[in-house]
């Protein structure tokens, strides 16, 4: 497997703040990777370097093998990115927001119409954007990186701030660009977003990343805080660490008929993540 995005050493600064230190990643060709950490841990200032929007103080970055401070204008067409902090021209329409980025990238008006269809905008084409719904903003968004038809897509916290439904289908959207080989490189809040796409992980805090791996492979890490919840037939639960004495315990109140059903739980990502970081994830 080719890997299309790769950063090694990236340090970055601003002013006296270190907001990045020594990231390292690479990210191979169809895979779903995740970055997840709090507001403030430095998510969108990575993807701003790896796709040469910001300069880095030190270490490198590379896009399909090319440095991303040296991006060509056709390299720059095989990436796709949507960014939290840079929006929709709220005033025009979803066809005329689109038609502003083709010009830039020499598109036509047929690919700006395929790019509506594609996430279920065709009919929203003449709406001002003003007026779409949040969940048909966050696809209209996504239109605009799927326009040139790239191969790589950075989605800056893609589906946040959306209801269920609408984060759903942006989650389809984004597995769909996957089972099409495309390579996505995501940032998010969400551990259950994180577990739902990814096929690996990097867990940003203070600008270092802390963990890395598949979901289900740093929560078998973290297996010591696998827990066992016995329901009693009183109607009381009670929750206890999964190791030998827990044997006994249990041994006994299955003895004394007490018990009613009885579960190990794993940890979620979002437990190991507090374990990990001492910070919540959503803070
Ligand atoms: N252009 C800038 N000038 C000065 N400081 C900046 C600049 N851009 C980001 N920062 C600071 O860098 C740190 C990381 O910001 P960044 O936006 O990368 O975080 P984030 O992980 O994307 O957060 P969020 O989840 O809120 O989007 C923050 O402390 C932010 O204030
Ligand atoms: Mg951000």
């Amino acid at each position: 497997m080719s890997i299309m995005i790769k950063a090694e050493g990236i340090s970055k600064s601003f002013g006296e703040k270190r907001v990045l230190e020594s990231i390292g990643l690479e990210i191979g060709s169809g895979e779903i990777f995740g970055l997840l950490g709090p507001s403030g841990a430095g998510k969108t200032t990575l993807i701003k370097i790896l796709t040469g929007q910001l300069l880095q103080d030190g270490g490198s970055a590379e896009i399909n093998g090319n440095d991303s401070r040296r991006l060509t204008g056709d390299e720059r067409r095989r990436i796709g990115i949507t960014m939290d902090d840079f929006g929709i021209y709220e005033r025009l329409s979803c066809a005329d927001n689109l038609k502003i980025f083709a010009r830039i990238y020499g598109m036509t008006q047929k690919d700006v119409l395929d790019a509506l269809e594609k996430v279920g905008l065709s009919e929203a084409q003449k709406t001002t954007a003003g007026k779409l719904s949040k969940g048909m903003k966050g696809r209209l968004k996504l239109a605009r990186a799927f326009m040139t038809a790239p191969d790589i897509l950075f989605l800056d916290e893609p589906a946040s701030g959306l209801d269920p439904v609408s984060a759903n289908e942006i989650h389809r959207l984004i597995l769909s660009e996957k089972a099409r080989g495309k390579t996505v490189f995501l940032t998010t809040h969400t551990m259950a977003e994180a577990e739902k796409l990814c096929d690996n992980i990097a867990l940003l805090c203070d600008g270092r990343i802390v963990e890395y791996g598949s979901p289900a492979e740093i929560c078998r890490r973290y297996d010591h805080q696998r827990m066992l919840k016995i329901n009693l037939r009183d109607g009381r639960d009670i929750v206890i660490p999964h190791n030998k004495e827990a044997a006994v315990k249990v041994a006994s109140l299955i003895e004394e008929g007490k018990t009613e059903t009885i579960h190990t739980t794993e940890p979620d990502l979002e437990t190991v993540f507090t374990e990990i970081t001492g910070k919540e994830l959503s803070a």
